[in-house]
């Protein structure tokens, strides 16, 4: 059986003191979860974020991480770096890195191959656009991402890794996919990693869903039996909001 696991994207929200604010009000509320929960704060928010946490069941996470291991990358964090900062988390290739700011399938995958030799657990972002899946793309879609993101790994960093399906048309917008629709897709992506990993790997590898993920729908999404947790937005720069995500 998998454990679930519920992570919390802030994106570029909060200052430190609202950061350390919002987890300090989040502890007591998720302190019975049954699930993994992780916070992913701004980089900047790591250190007062890592003080409030500690004892606590919520673990951290950082939204991105470089691929060297250091040298002339203005404005970049390495693997290393989040690690001594006490991140256990990163999130990589999130749709808005990929949208904005260049980020391609070959850098995820130099981004997760540091991360997971850095002994951190990736948290590796697939999905498709609106377009994409209009036109029938989906499915080649995320089967590329997911082994493109993925390749260089062992089958045993494979099983550790964390993939959230995140389509790109259901992050903001208040759209969500169906719940049959996010358990197809990320039925497709299980697919993609027991393709070149094998099924008991694949089987052992946790897929959340993401976009526009909320108290009001996480139950019908966490029922479905592909579906291993949420990759959370909006919801979670509110301690009640993403404490009713966490207790589903
Ligand atoms: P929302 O929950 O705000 O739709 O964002 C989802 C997301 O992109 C999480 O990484």
């Amino acid at each position: 059986m998998r454990t679930p696991i519920i992570a919390g994207n802030w994106k570029m929200n909060k200052t430190p003191e609202e950061a350390a604010a919002l987890v300090k009000d989040l502890i007591p509320l998720v302190k019975d979860a049954k699930c993994d929960v992780v916070v992913c704060p701004p980089a900047i928010c790591i250190p007062a974020v890592k003080a409030v946490l500690a004892g606590s069941n919520v673990k951290l996470g950082a939204q991105n991480v470089h691929f060297a291991a250091n040298g002339a990358y203005t404005g970049e964090l390495s693997a290393a770096m989040l690690k001594a900062a006490g991140c256990e988390y990163v999130i990589i290739g999130h749709s808005e890195r990929r949208q904005y700011f260049g980020e391609t399938d070959k850098t995820v995958n130099q981004r997760t191959l540091a991360a997971v030799a850095a002994g951190l657990t990736a948290i590796v972002c697939v999905g498709e656009m609106q377009d994409e899946r209009e036109t029938g793309y989906t499915n080649i879609l995320v089967t590329y991402q997911t082994q493109m993101a993925l390749h260089g790994l062992t089958k045993e960093q494979v099983a550790e890794v964390v993939i959230a399906y995140e389509p790109v048309w259901a992050i903001g917008t208040g759209l969500t996919a169906t719940d049959e629709q996010a358990n197809e897709t990320i039925g497709v992506i299980r697919k993609a990693v027991a393709a070149v990993y094998g099924n008991d790997t694949a089987e052992k590898v946790r897929i959340q869903y993401g976009g526009s993920m909320k108290g009001s729908n996480v139950k019908g999404l966490m029922a479905q039996p592909e579906i291993d947790g949420g990759l959370i937005g909006g919801a979670s720069l509110k301690a009640q909001d993403f404490s009713e995500v966490v207790n589903f």
